[in-house]
């Protein structure tokens, strides 16, 4: 099967819908959560412009651990509650944040990120881990961005999770 999509939409909800159908596409009859995770990081990377990093951490029943992205190497570990993407998971609510300088306890991973979204991953009411995306760019992410991501994820999250 050919894995070549391309996007062409300019706004950001439409952006964010191509690329849900893409990764419904990508994740379908596969089982392993991992490969999923890996080929959706891989989609967003392709499809959303202007990020710096892009994947996800996943819960190990205790803490996050680093998992599929694309982008610079990363912190491995964030406890749940520490950084952007710990307030996520320890909240199970996503975390848009216009200028990561300001957040308290913000992880600085890749010096060059300036504002970040995070999406928790949930499937069947347990936390998997989370979407993170960060920006060179102040203020990247918009609540299209947000609702956007937060589609594709809701849409995925049981193949994310794998079986
Ligand atoms: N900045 C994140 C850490 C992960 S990296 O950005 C890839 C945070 O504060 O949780």
């Amino acid at each position: 099967m050919s894995h070549a999509f391309s996007f062409t939409a300019t706004a950001p909800a439409e952006l964010w819908a191509e690329a849900a159908d893409a990764a419904e596409a990508l994740v379908a009859g596969e089982p392993d959560g991992i490969a999923n995770m890996a080929n959706v990081a891989a989609l967003i990377w392709q499809a959303i412009p202007d990020l710096n990093w892009a994947g996800f951490y996943r819960f190990d029943g205790q803490e996050l651990v680093l998992g599929p992205f694309q982008g610079k190497a990363a912190c491995i570990r964030i406890p749940l509650g520490k950084g952007v993407c710990g307030a996520a998971a320890r909240l199970r609510a996503s975390q848009r944040v216009a200028d990561v300088n300001a957040f308290p306890g913000h992880i600085a991973c890749d010096a060059a990120s300036r504002s970040e979204l995070v999406v928790p991953v949930v499937a069947d009411d347990r936390l998997i881990g989370v979407l993170d995306l960060d920006s060179p760019h102040p203020g990247r992410f918009t609540t299209d961005d947000q609702a956007g991501a937060e589609a594709l994820i809701a849409r995925i999250a049981g193949a994310l999770a794998g079986t």
